[in-house]
C-alpha cells in the first residue's frame, strides 16, 4: 500500500506565501521529492492537498484502508479541529505530524496541536525536508529501511 501525505489549508501557496517562514520550495517540489524518498524503500505515495476540512477528513478515513501510513501537514487545522483529530485517531498505521516552520517558536496559538496525540511522530521546523524525514520514519515503523 502506499503512503498518503495529506496537506492542509494554504499549502497550494507554497513558494510564494511568507518565504522567509516557509521557504521558496512549492508544494509540487515537495511532491517530487517526496516520491523520490518512498521509492528508495519501493513505496508509492498518493499526494493531496486541500483548503477544506471535510476533504481532509475523507482523507484521513480512506487511508485507514486504502494506505500503509500517513504524512500529514493539517496547517492551520493543526490547531483547533477536533474531526482532524477523531479522524486520525481510528487510523491504525504510522502517522507523521509535519510542521514547515518550528510552530514552537511563533505565535502561541500555533503551540497547540490537536494532531500530536494521535500522532506516531512530530517533525517541526525542518523546513520542507520534515517530509522527507516523515516518510524515513514511516518506513522504519514499517520495517523498512
Ligand atoms: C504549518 C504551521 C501552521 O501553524 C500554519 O497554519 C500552516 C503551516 C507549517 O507547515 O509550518 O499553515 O503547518
Amino acid at each position: 500500500l502506499p503512503i498518503h501525505v495529506l496537506n492542509g489549508p494554504n499549502l497550494n501557496t507554497l513558494g510564494t506565501r511568507r518565504p522567509e517562514v516557509y521557504g521558496h520550495t512549492t508544494l509540487a517540489d515537495v511532491e517530487t521529492n517526496v516520491r523520490a524518498r518512498a521509492q528508495t524503500y519501493g513505496l508509492e505515495v498518493v499526494f493531496e492537498q486541500t483548503n477544506w476540512e471535510g476533504q481532509l477528513v475523507d482523507w484521513i478515513q480512506r487511508a485507514r484502508t486504502e494506505a500503509c501510513g500517513i504524512v500529514i501537514n493539517p496547517a492551520a487545522l493543526t490547531h483547533y479541529s477536533v474531526a482532524v483529530h477523531d479522524a486520525l485517531e481510528m487510523c491504525e498505521m504510522p502517522v507523521v505530524e509535519v510542521h514547515i516552520s518550528n510552530v514552537h517558536r511563533r505565535e502561541s496559538f500555533r503551540h497547540t496541536s490537536f494532531v500530536s496525540p494521535q500522532a506516531t511522530a512530530v517533525i517541526a521546523g525542518a523546513g520542507v525536508l520534515g517530509y522527507e524525514l516523515a516518510v524515513d520514519v514511516v518506513a522504519r515503523n514499517l520495517g523498512l529501511g
